[in-house]
């Protein structure tokens, strides 16, 4: 804690706040919350100039979609703009209920709760089901809500190495030795990670949770309409529907929407309903953003064309950058990083690829380990050949400005 230099105690929280390097910074030089004029599919517009989105986790273009606008246009007009209030209370709305149940089917659950944001599902599929006593085996680069989750449980968190099957076996098998033996043991992680587009070793990671008895949650944010059949995510992809007890996500990649959902067994999402204070205290998803989701899954399932041309550009896409030499961290998935290894270069980077007309996000350490400062691109199938030509310019004038 840093105490100011003349004055007895620590200091305010106004003072925390003004003196805060980050906070300096930003407001001396803005790079993040910018905001967009315009916007049409895959373009956007900012200070005039129109630019190609390469970060959106639209990964599916689905956010202009005609069928996907119509009917939140028409929940509006049929619901209202918001439910204002809790499912739990004054709520709970027929909407929700068709769209859990269209949820639950297409990813072969028996239940599913819809929340107004990914962030409250996932970390609710954590706190409501984790408690004081219980272990917690969960992968180190697991995104900032499952980490908040595990926060409020109270439970011991035990993190083993970035989707290393081996060092959670090593971790598991040191515990078993130890009093914490018979506590009750979850596993959380991810089905694909944001950050570097790796998939979790799902086959090797879930043998030793079985060994381990563990209840698993899956955050399955961006493998949702990216992986499995038709896009029914990373737990479909390698068939462990079985072995998997909770899958949560996000609307707000491939659904076009924002919220999130939680998919199980019909009594852990009543637990879930009944013990989760994020489920029973916040408001409910809105009219406008269900139905949104609502749509967009039935355009994912009956038009596979979006499907198929995402991985038709990510195949291309990560070629173009592997042939002008890029370090990818490995990624399989449409998430792709560059990482550059320094914020300098990450700066000069997103500067040139900006003024190239291309928008993407600097990730800069601590959001991710030391030497890894990357810039996060994401392909989407929106992006035409064009996009694609146009992008490959701005990524080799990039990098000869770094
Ligand atoms: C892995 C993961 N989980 C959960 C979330 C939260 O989802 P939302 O942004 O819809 O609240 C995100 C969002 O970035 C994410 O990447």
């Amino acid at each position: 804690m840093a105490f100011s230099l003349f004055s007895s105690g620590p200091p305010s929280v106004r003072e925390r706040c003004r003196d805060d390097a980050a906070t300096k910074l930003r407001l001396r030089y803005a790079p993040y919350y910018l905001p967009m004029d315009a916007q049409t599919g895959n373009k956007v517009r900012r200070d005039g100039r129109e630019m190609i989105m390469l970060a959106s986790n639209d990964y599916l273009g689905l956010t202009f979609h005609p069928k996907v606008v119509e009917a939140a246009r028409a929940a509006v007009l049929k619901w209202g703009t918001s439910p204002t209030g809790a499912r739990s209370s004054n709520g709970s709305r027929a909407y929700h209920v068709e769209l859990e149940e269209k949820l639950a089917a297409f990813l072969g659950r028996e239940a599913c709760h819809v929340h107004a944001a990914g962030y409250l599902s996932c970390l609710s599929s954590v706190a409501a089901f984790a408690q004081k006593g219980d272990v917690v085996f969960a992968d180190k680069n697991i995104h900032s809500c499952l980490w908040d989750g595990l926060r409020l449980s109270n439970a011991e968190v035990e993190r083993f190495s970035h989707n290393n099957p081996d060092d959670f076996r090593a971790i598991a098998a040191h515990l078993a030795t130890t009093p914490a033996a018979s506590a009750p043991k979850l596993l959380v992680l991810e089905g694909v990670y944001s950050m570097e587009g790796h998939i979790a070793r799902l086959p090797e990671i879930m043998a030793v949770a079985r060994e381990h008895k563990c209840f698993t949650v899956l955050d399955d944010a961006h493998g949702f309409g990216v992986l499995g059949k038709g896009g029914r995510g990373t737990v479909n992809h390698f068939g462990l529907d079985a072995d998997v007890d909770l899958v949560c996500g996000s609307l707000s990649k491939s659904l076009a929407s924002t919220g999130g959902f939680v998919a199980g067994d019909r009594e852990l999402i009543e637990y879930m309903r009944t013990n989760g204070k994020q489920t029973i205290f916040s408001a409910a998803l809105s009219p406008g953003q269900a139905a949104a989701a609502s749509a967009a899954l039935d355009v994912l399932q009956s038009e596979p064309q979006h499907f198929d041309r995402l991985w038709a550009n990510t195949k291309k896409y990560t070629a173009m950058l592997k042939s002008l030499g890029f370090d990818l961290w490995g990624s399989e998935t449409p998430a792709v990083p560059i990482v550059l290894g320094s914020k300098e270069k990450v700066y000069w980077f997103w500067q040139a690829l900006q003024e190239k007309g291309v928008f993407t996000v600097m990730s800069i350490s601590p959001a991710v380990p030391i030497g890894k400062d990357l810039i996060r691109t994401a392909i989407s199938a929106l992006h035409t050949d064009e996009d694609l030509e146009r992008i490959a310019e701005a990524m080799a004038y990039a990098r000869k400005k770094i």
